[in-house]
């Protein structure tokens, strides 16, 4: 690191080079505190037992209690002290763009792992078509997370169903077998009774009832939506992967 330091101030004059030098000392002097503050905060992540337990995170959603965290925190490449020295070089500008620190951000593939289900209605990967980019916009459907946050201890972390507007607001159905129509719930706005009817994977082995009269409380479907019991069935099409 220090090599570059020092090749950055081999500048086009004597006294640009003389400027930079001076202006990079308190830039060094803050590298210096940084390196040694993440490196600090690296070596107690590292040690820290199942990748610090201590540190404040709220509960999991249910079913997740006893996933080991790495499932879903890969970590990251290189040493604590090699991506230590990468992100020091990236905020003092010699370097474009900073590292993973221990851990590498959460993505769906861990969730894909333990849940992919050829039979999902509403698969992540189908969203990655240009015709969805507006809404993907609004709520990024191409990931888990933006649905199911992780350490809120609930299963939903996107308001309740409102957000199927985003893509069924022109629905109507060839064949509409309900009473009140789609067409009808949908001028009418009502968002919510969505899910009373159906779920969003299609992975609960039940048909959607005909009448709205027949469907589920909307406050049992949120209560499930929290973390309480699962209206639509007991039994699950597929099953997840045990932790
Ligand atoms: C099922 C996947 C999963 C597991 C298991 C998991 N996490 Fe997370 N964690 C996430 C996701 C996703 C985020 C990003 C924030 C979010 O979406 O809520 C996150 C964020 C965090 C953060 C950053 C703080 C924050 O809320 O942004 C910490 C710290 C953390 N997790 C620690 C842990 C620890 C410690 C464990 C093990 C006890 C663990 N995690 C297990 C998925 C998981
Ligand atoms: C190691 C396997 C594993 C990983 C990784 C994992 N899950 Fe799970 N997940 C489970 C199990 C097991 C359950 C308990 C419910 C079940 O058996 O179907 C569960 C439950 C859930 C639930 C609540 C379902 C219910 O019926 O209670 C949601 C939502 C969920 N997972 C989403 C995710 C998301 C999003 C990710 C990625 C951040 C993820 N899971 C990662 C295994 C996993
Ligand atoms: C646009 C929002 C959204 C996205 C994106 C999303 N989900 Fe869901 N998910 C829901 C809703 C709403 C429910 C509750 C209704 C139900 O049970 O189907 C749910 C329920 C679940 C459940 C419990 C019921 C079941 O199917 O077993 C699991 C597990 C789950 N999601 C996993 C995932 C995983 C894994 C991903 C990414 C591959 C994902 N979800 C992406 C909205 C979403
Ligand atoms: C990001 C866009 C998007 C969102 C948001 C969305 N859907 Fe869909 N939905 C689709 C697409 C695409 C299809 C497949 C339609 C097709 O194949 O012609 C579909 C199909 C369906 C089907 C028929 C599935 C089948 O197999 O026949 C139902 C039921 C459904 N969605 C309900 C919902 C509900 C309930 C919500 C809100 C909780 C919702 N959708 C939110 C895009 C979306
Ligand atoms: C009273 C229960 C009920 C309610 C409420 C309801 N649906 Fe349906 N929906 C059905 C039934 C039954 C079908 C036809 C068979 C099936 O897909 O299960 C259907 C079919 C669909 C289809 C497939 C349409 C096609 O062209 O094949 C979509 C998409 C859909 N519903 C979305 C929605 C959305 C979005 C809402 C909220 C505005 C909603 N439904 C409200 C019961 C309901």
């Amino acid at each position: 690191m220090g090599a570059s330091v020092a090749r950055m101030t081999i500048g086009p004059t004597r006294q640009t080079a003389q400027r930079r030098r001076r202006a990079l000392t308190p830039e060094r002097r803050t590298a210096s505190i940084l390196l040694a503050g993440s490196t600090l905060i690296a070596l107690a992540l590292a040690y820290a037992p199942d990748y610090g337990r201590s540190i404040v995170h709220g509960p999991m959603t249910p079913g997740h209690e006893h996933i080991a965290c790495v499932r879903c925190h890969a970590v990251a490449p290189g040493s604590m002290r090699q991506q230590a020295q990468a992100n020091v070089r990236y905020w003092l500008g010699l370097r474009r763009t900073g590292a993973s620190f221990g851990h590498e951000p959460v993505t769906s593939k861990p969730c894909l792992d333990c849940h992919a289900r050829e039979n999902d209605r509403h698969p992540i990967h189908r969203f990655r078509e240009p015709r969805f980019l507006l809404v993907t916009r609004t709520l990024d459907t191409r990931s888990c997370l933006s649905c199911h946050a992780e350490h809120r201890g609930v299963r939903l972390t996107v308001a309740n169903g409102e957000f199927c507007q985003l893509c069924h607001h022109d629905l109507k159905p060839r064949v509409d077998p309900i009473t009140p129509s789609h067409p009808q719930l949908v001028a009418e706005r009502r968002w919510t009774t969505c899910l009373t009817c159906h779920d969003f994977h299609g992975n609960h082995p039940v048909k959607a009832p005909t009448q709205l009269e027949h469907a589920h409380d909307a406050q049992a479907i949120q209560a499930y939506l929290a973390a309480g019991p699962d209206p639509y069935s007991t039994t699950k099409i597929h099953g997840a992967k045990r932790p």
